[in-house]
């Protein structure tokens, strides 16, 4: 075979892999999708299990203190249901490859109630410390993403629960950023590991767990990509036995750059 041949070839090959790597992010993000669907149609039923008791409270008891305290109960139940559908209507209208200036304590607040059960589930307390950022220039969906991915991770290496730590700042040493950090008590990443957990299919997961989740190797390879096409950065931070903590930094939206 000759040389021009055998480049060719390669050239096929290295396209054909691009090309692979691109439908499986585009698989990556519409299992997050997935996910979410998932998520919202417990939530809901969880909610309407409760609505729905609540209501037959109140029939059974004619005392107005009670039947008050059932339609406060009623009403929680249901805005917490309202909230939920546009979070959710939200990520699923706002499918455009645009960035805007996006408010990032709104984006991060709508990422926690959406796995809000989740982490319930799994004994993870969040502690958010939030402090005033500036908007940032950001395709809001795509960020979100990759929040769940570093929340999904984060909650995976605490199996027997803990504390996730959600940070938001604006960066001290870089003004015109703004930071999101997601800390874990978990288990930690071994030093040698660690240059590798960005890489495409690294993973140390056994496979996906109960919520069909993990195992893959693609959500932090996802979360770089969103990142740096945002001209952000993600970078780790970790010690074994006593957690890791995922960075984000992104670019403040340009009105407030010039402030
Ligand atoms: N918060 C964390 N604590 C400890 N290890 C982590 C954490 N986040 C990531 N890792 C390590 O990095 C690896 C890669 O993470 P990544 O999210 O890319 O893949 P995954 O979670 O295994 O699979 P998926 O693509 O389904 O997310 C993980 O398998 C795990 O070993
Ligand atoms: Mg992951």
């Amino acid at each position: 075979m000759s040389v021009d041949h055998r480049n060719s070839e390669i050239a096929e090959l290295k396209e054909k892999i691009a090309q692979l790597e691109k439908a499986l992010i585009d698989s990556q993000t519409l299992c997050a999708v997935g996910e979410l669907a998932g998520t919202t149609a417990h939530e809901f039923n969880n909610i309407l299990t409760l609505t729905i008791n609540y209501a037959r409270m109140g029939q059974r008891h004619q005392d107005a203190e009670t039947r008050d305290e059932m339609f406060d109960k009623i009403l929680e139940a249901s805005n917490r249901a309202a909230k939920i559908v546009k979070v959710v209507l939200g990520l699923a209208r706002n499918r455009k490859p645009g960035k805007e200036p996006t408010d990032l304590k709104e984006l991060v607040e709508a990422v926690l109630l959406l796995l809000d059960r989740e982490m319930t589930k799994y004994r993870v307390s969040i502690e958010k410390r939030f402090e005033d950022t500036p908007p940032v220039l950001a395709n809001g969906n795509q960020i979100q993403q990759a929040l769940i991915n570093l929340l999904v991770n984060a909650r995976q290496a605490m199996p027997n629960g803990g504390t996730i730590v959600v940070k938001l700042q604006r960066c001290k040493n870089a003004p015109n950023y703004a930071e999101i950090v997601v800390r874990d008590n978990g288990s930690g990443i071994p030093k040698e590991k660690l240059p590798r957990v960005f890489d495409m299919f690294y993973s140390t997961k056994k496979g996906p767990d109960a919520t069909g989740k993990g195992g893959s190797g693609l959500g932090l390879s996802t979360c770089k990509r969103i990142v740096e096409e945002h001209a952000g950065k993600i970078r780790v931070e970790s010690a074994v036995g006593k957690g890791t903590a995922f960075t984000i930094r992104l670019p403040i939206a340009k009105e407030e750059n010039k402030a």
